[in-house]
């Protein structure tokens, strides 16, 4: 109550001060051509107050009354919006350099070690690098490869443990969001530390329920913005309390991480093996101690799992979601697998490559409900133009993907969920952004479409889905870093004939 107090009043007082000001300014300076801005900007605050979930739809809403390119205050940062396709490409070609930066906000200093992860590691020397080792270590074709072993065994334990579920012979309800989630946890820890955390056959069930909590709060921080980051005052107003948890939680995440290294350093017995990205990475530290420290190892496992996991597992639950709601889309990608792959064995990885159709229906769950709507914020570190507007050094840029993904100059039925338009012009790479264009555009996406392709294309081959009700499941999206479902998908499914012996044979 207090809180609340001090909040009001001091609004109160600064609005005050903003109308004083006015009057005493009539002649307001404006040497920059910025872009159009909704009028009035509030002292302290700024725009923040127009800030609705989601956000991406606050900002399409912007966008229809300023225009492709308009600018916000976030209490006293500088921060424009960009929902067209052409602004958004003059931002990552022209400018790609300019942008290539990343706001420097509280999460990333306390659980992202001090900004030096991949994902928030302002451009430069260090981020280069990083990006180096990780396309060596982690996203070549030669690794991934490698680890196809792990996305397969983790894809057909979701099969079995649905089959399982629907062994009564008729249709079964499932709930969906939550397998997607661990079977996609399992897939990046197994790669990063041979462990898997979720499901039957978990080693260390003590260790799990500890990963398992950290990330569940971890979870809970994302769809939270931090209004100290965008003004002092709103620390002062918020006492520090976000900041606490935050740092507690990054102690935690950090003991666990040490935990993981220490154990592979010491190469414990039991482990799955000797090759995981843990163990790749210490032996390179064997030669170049002074760069692969601890925390450097430490902070790629945070990324991993905070860029590659929820990402995946909302495409997955979306797409799903899409196929009940359109039958006839179902059925059409089921023929298809069963022409391309048959019904004498199971549809293993290599095999996405040649269902185009099912690559398409990915294509189109990533136009419509892209896991990053706004991408990630990038950061300006120089003067320059977008669109004919001035922005200046230091301006946060917010790419609305999702926006440009319904824009109704671009695509026919923008709303409609059609994988056939991409039979017709092939994906036009800058139309579709769901992972972001131009240098700091996702690592991750060819890891992201062989795990997506795999389990849709498993689940298609292998059970009957459908609707729990008469009506269409609901498509409204809740809040969240990665944009989720505001209801986790539950739908009915039945394994087909074929099931069980292609899981056998497989
Ligand atoms: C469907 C799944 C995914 C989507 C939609 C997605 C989307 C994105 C987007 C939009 C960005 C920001 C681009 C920008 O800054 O403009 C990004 C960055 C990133 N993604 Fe992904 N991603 C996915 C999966 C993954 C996976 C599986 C991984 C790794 C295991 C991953 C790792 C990363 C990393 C490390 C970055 C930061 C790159 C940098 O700042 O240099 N992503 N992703
Ligand atoms: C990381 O960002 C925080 C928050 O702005 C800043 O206080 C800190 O100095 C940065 N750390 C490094 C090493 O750049
Ligand atoms: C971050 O950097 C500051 C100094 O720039 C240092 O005092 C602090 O210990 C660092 N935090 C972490 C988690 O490394
Ligand atoms: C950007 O432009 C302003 C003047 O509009 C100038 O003061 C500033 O130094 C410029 N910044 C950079 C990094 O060039």
């Amino acid at each position: 109550m207090e809180d609340t107090t001090i909040f009001y009043s001091s609004v109160s007082i600064l609005f005050l001060i903003f109308v004083f000001k006015l009057w005493f300014q009539p002649t307001a300076r404006r040497r920059k051509n910025l872009p159009p801005s909704p009028r009035p900007s509030l002292p302290v605050i700024g725009h923040l107050h127009l800030l609705k979930h989601p956000m991406h739809r606050t900002f399409h809403n912007l966008a229809k009354k300023y225009g492709p390119i308009f600018s916000l205050r976030f209490g006293s940062r500088l921060v424009v919006v960009v929902s067209s396709a052409s602004a958004a490409e003059e931002c990552f070609t022209k400018n790609d350099i300019v942008f290539a930066n990343r706001p420097k906000l509280l999460l990333g200093k306390h659980i992202g070690y001090n900004n030096t992860t991949l994902t928030l590691a302002p451009y430069g020397d260090h981020w280069r690098n990083l990006r180096r080792i990780t396309a060596i270590e982690v996203f070549s074709s030669n690794r991934l490869n490698m680890f196809l072993s792990i996305r397969r065994d983790e894809t057909k334990r979701l099969l079995e443990k649905l089959s399982r579920s629907s062994s009564q012979g008729g249709f079964s309800k499932v709930e969906l969001k939550t397998m997607f989630s661990e079977l996609t946890f399992n897939i990046i820890m197994r790669m990063v530390a041979g462990k898997r955390y979720y499901g039957d056959d978990v080693e260390d069930e003590e260790e799990a329920r500890r990963f398992r909590r950290i990330m569940k709060e971890a979870a809970s921080y994302g769809g939270a913005s931090n209004p100290g980051d965008f003004s002092p005052i709103m620390n002062w107003i918020d006492r520090g309390d976000f900041k606490n948890k935050v740092v507690s939680l990054s102690k935690t995440f950090d003991e666990f991480l040490q935990g993981l290294i220490d154990e592979h350093r010491n190469k414990k017995a039991g482990l799955e093996s000797t090759n995981t990205m843990i163990d790749h990475l210490l032996s390179l530290k064997e030669s170049q101690p002074e760069y692969y420290t601890d925390q450097i190892i430490k902070g790629l496992i945070l990324v991993l799992l905070l860029a590659g996991t929820d990402t995946s597992s909302v495409t997955l639950e979306w797409a799903m979601s899409n196929l009940v709601n359109n039958p006839e889309v179902l059925k059409k990608a089921r023929v298809e697998l069963d022409d391309q792959v048959g019904q004498e064995c199971l549809i293993d990885e290599p095999d996405v490559f040649k269902l185009q159709y099912l690559q398409n229906i990915i294509s189109e769950t990533l136009r419509l409900y892209p896991a990053a709507p706004l991408l990630v914020p990038h950061l300006s570190s120089d003067n320059c133009t977008v669109g004919g507007y001035d922005i200046p050094c230091d301006t946060i840029l917010l790419v609305n993907a999702w926006a440009i993904h319904r824009d109704p100059k671009l695509w026919d039925e923008p709303n409609s969920f059609k994988p056939e338009r991409f039979e017709i012009r092939e994906g036009d790479a800058r139309k579709l952004m769901p992972f972001g264009l131009g240098r700091r555009s996702c690592p991750g996406s060819g890891l992201a479409q062989r795990v997506v392709g795999l389990a849709l294309g498993s689940l298609i081959q292998c059970f009957e889905w459908e609707r729990v009700g008469e009506e269409k499941v609901d498509m409204t999206e809740g809040r969240g870093l990665t944009m989720p479902k505001v209801d986790p998908l539950v739908v009915l499914c039945k394994a087909r004939p074929i099931t069980n012996n292609v899981l056998v044979a497989a």
